[in-house]
Formats: C-alpha cells, structure tokens, sequence
C-alpha cells in the first residue's frame, strides 16, 4: 500500500520540473492527482503518463495568477471528490534582474504567481481541505528566501513571505486539521535553473559551496514533500524544510 494510498492531491505548476516530480511521486504512492498548470498541455501530457503507468490523475489548466481559474479547480474537485487530502502550492517563476532595475512589470508578475497565487491557493482551497478532515498543505518557498544570489531580491521577497505565511497559516488551520509546511529548495535542476547551472564559472562557484557536492534533482524535493502530506509528518506544522544539499548550514 502506498504512503498517500486512497487520498486526492492537488500540484500546482505540475506540467514540469519539481511540480512534475510531486505529482509522479504522490501517483506512484497511491494519490488521485489533479496535476494544474498554466501550461494545460504540459499537464494533458504529464497526467496521460502516469495514466499509462497504471496511475490515477486529472489534468487541469490552471493559472494561478488569475481568481477564476482557482476557483474552478476547487469547483472541479468538490464536484468530484468533496474533499481535498493534500495540497501543493508550487507554481513559481523567476525573472532575474539586478534590483534597481527590477521593472513594474516584472515585479507585479512575480509577486501575481509566487506570493498571490500562494495565498488564493491557499485560501480558497480551504473548505475542501477541511472536509478532508486530516490535511496537508505544502508550500514550495526557496533557500533564496534565507540565502540570496544577486539579482533575485523579487523572487527572495515572495519566498520568503510564503514562509512567514505558512507559519501563520499553520497556527490558523490547525484546529481545522489541516497541516501547513514548506519545502525550500537550494539549486535543482529544472528549467528554472537551467541558465544559471549551464553556466561553467556559476555552476562550479556554487557546486563549491555545496557540501553535498551536487545540485539536486526534482525527486529530492518531491521526497520532502511526501513527507509532508503523508503521515508520516503527522505531528509536524509550521515547518520549513531546506532540501539544498547543506548549502544553507555552511560553507
Ligand atoms: N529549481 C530550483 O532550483 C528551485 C529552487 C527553489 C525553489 N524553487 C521553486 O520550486 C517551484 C517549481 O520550480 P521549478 O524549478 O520546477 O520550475 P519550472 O520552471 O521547471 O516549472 C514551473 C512550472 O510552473 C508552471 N507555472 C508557471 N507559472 C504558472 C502559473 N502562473 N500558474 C500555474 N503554473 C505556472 C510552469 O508552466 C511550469 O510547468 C517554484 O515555486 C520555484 O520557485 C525551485
């Protein structure tokens, strides 16, 4: 029997990278998954492969930045299922600029996914993980929120308000029976990543500084927050684990 056998989860940005890794690794362990993105075809695709490995999912085209299409994943669900066991907020975005340059524009994007999709996310998913009556929310923050590059004072600000967010938010739900935690990972290689870790000089300065010698793969990340929806995790709110290969302890 799997770890999230007979419980329906939700990914948010889960056509690719870590959101892609979460949904695999929550179908294999038995979840019904509405795998969400913007990117409704990349979820189409990823949701037609765990079908053909024999796992269970919908696919569902889901901007976070915007009200009506939360509302109709939620609709969608309680339609369906009524309830809600484990939720993922982890739709995110980078635009890296150097600070004082940082437009409008960038700034109203990355704040409209990072930190405002988190919070209606989170909100308005609310009933339905109540209804589950034992819920897990998990919230994707970033080591970037704790220890920053430069050029990524935006993307360091949302982060880290998601996890001051999920501290309060698991003080607020706890007597709803709904768990909240974060998963902040260092440098994983997605397409997130991609620029900056292809780079020789970049790459081998962080790998240095890495004690683990390595950048992390997506199901490093997708393995912490299993253990935030299953309960395995039971008696653990308003945590914050760093999946950064020891980046953040020290050099
Ligand atoms: N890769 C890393 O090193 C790293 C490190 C720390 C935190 N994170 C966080 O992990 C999460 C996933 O990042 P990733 O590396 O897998 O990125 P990625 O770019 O590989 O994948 C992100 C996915 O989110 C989707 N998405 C983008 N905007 C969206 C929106 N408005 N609504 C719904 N979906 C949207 C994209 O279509 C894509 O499928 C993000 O929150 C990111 O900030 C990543």
């Amino acid at each position: 029997m799997g770890r999230l056998s007979a419980k329906i989860a939700a990914v948010t940005g889960a056509g690719a990278g870590i959101g892609l890794a979460i949904a695999e690794l929550f179908a294999a362990e038995g979840a019904h998954v509405y795998v969400t993105d913007i990117d409704g075809e990349a979820a189409a695709k990823a949701t037609a492969d765990l079908a053909a490995k024999g796992f269970s999912a919908t696919a569902m085209t889901v901007d976070v930045s915007r009200g009506q299409d939360v509302s109709h994943l939620f609709r969608t669900i309680a339609a369906d299922k009524g309830r809600l066991d484990v939720l993922v907020n982890n739709a995110g975005l980078n635009i890296r600029a150097d600070f004082r340059h940082l437009s409008d524009a960038d700034w109203t994007r990355i704040r409209e996914v990072n930190l405002d999709g988190v919070v209606r996310v989170a909100r308005d998913g609310f009933e339905l993980l109540r209804a589950a009556g034992a819920a897990s929310l998990v919230n994707i923050a970033s080591l970037m929120g704790h220890q920053p590059v430069r050029q990524v004072a935006g993307y360091a600000a949302t982060k880290g308000a998601v996890a001051a967010l999920t501290r309060a938010l698991a003080v607020e739900y706890a007597p709803y029976g709904i768990r909240v935690n974060t998963v902040s990972p260092g440098f994983i290689e997605t397409a997130l990543t991609e620029r900056v870790l292809k780079n020789q000089f970049t790459s081998k300065a962080l790998l240095e500084r890495a004690p683990l010698r390595r950048f992390g793969a997506p199901v490093d990340v997708a393995r912490a927050a299993l253990f935030f929806a299953s309960d395995d995790s039971s008696y653990v709110t308003g945590a914050e684990l760093l999946v950064d290969g020891g980046m953040a302890a020290g050099l």
